[in-house]
């Protein structure tokens, strides 16, 4: 499917901030009797797809997690090919995104990821760092409780040496200490395959979010399925508490 068939959502607003759980590549590939890595293969794919249909739906912000602080548990093998395709990722989407003007920001604890990784990430970073935006953000080693532990340790700091007081640290501050600090507010949060659970993703930002469960395994989610779902956005009354 091309990711322009998408259509706009002609019923309601538009989300500034998506994310999403790409879920279910692994039972993408055992329903087909293909090992796992032809599922994350085909992650891939869809990861280029979306992020093209988000664009051209104009949406923001669109954040992926893509490994999680958990996800070290999984076979070595498993985690070497992750890393692989990331690695082929970065490497033959970087001057797409620049031409774009795409801004890619990583999220989470990339520099424990190996030395040539960091330094592609570093890399990619810069020289998106001046682009216009959308903002494509990736969360790699990223796990909400270490972002918001770390967040209470920057400012924990912060107070001991006097720099703020201990009365400033409100939700403000958390939210200036995590490293979403300079995005918009996550509006929409999405998880496929059927999965109803946050795996430790943006569980500070995802306050007020939007939440979305498809049973659409990863590997097969499109322009399509992005723009459906935006369009139930779209007709979910957002209250914050009020009326
Ligand atoms: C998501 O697919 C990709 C990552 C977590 C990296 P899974 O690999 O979790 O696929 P399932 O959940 O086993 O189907
Ligand atoms: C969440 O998926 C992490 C990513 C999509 C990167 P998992 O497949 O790791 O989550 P659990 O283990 O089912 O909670
Ligand atoms: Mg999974």
């Amino acid at each position: 499917m091309a990711a322009n068939a998408a259509p706009l959502p002609a019923d309601g607003v538009l989300p500034r901030h998506v994310a999403i759980i790409m879920d279910g590549n692994g039972r993408w590939a055992k329903k087909r009797f293909l090992p796992r890595i032809a599922g994350h293969r085909q992650g891939v794919e869809a990861v280029r797809r979306v992020s093209r249909a988000a664009r051209q739906l104009g949406i923001e912000v669109l954040t992926l997690y893509a490994f999680s602080s958990e996800n070290w548990r999984r076979p070595e093998d498993e985690v070497r090919d992750l890393m692989g395709l990331l690695r082929h990722f970065l490497a033959s989407e970087l001057d797409e995104l620049i031409s774009e003007g795409v801004k890619l920001k990583v999220i989470g604890e990339f520099r424990r990821l190996s030395p040539d990784l960091v330094e592609m990430i570093d890399q990619a970073m810069a020289r998106t760092a001046a682009s216009p935006g959308p903002t494509l953000v990736i969360a790699l080693n990223y796990g909400a409780q270490a972002e918001i532990a770390a967040a209470a340790r920057h400012l924990a700091s912060e107070a001991a040496a006097g720099r703020i007081a201990i009365e400033a640290i409100d939700e403000k501050a958390i939210d200036n200490a995590l490293e979403t600090r300079d995005l918009p507010p996550l509006d929409l949060l999405i998880r496929t395959s059927g999965e109803q659970r946050l795996s430790n993703f943006l569980l500070w930002q995802a306050a007020y979010a939007e939440l979305l469960f498809v049973d659409t395994l990863w590997p097969d989610f499109d322009g399509d399925t992005l723009a459906e779902a935006i369009g139930q956005f779209g007709r979910r009354q957002r209250r914050f508490g009020g009326l």
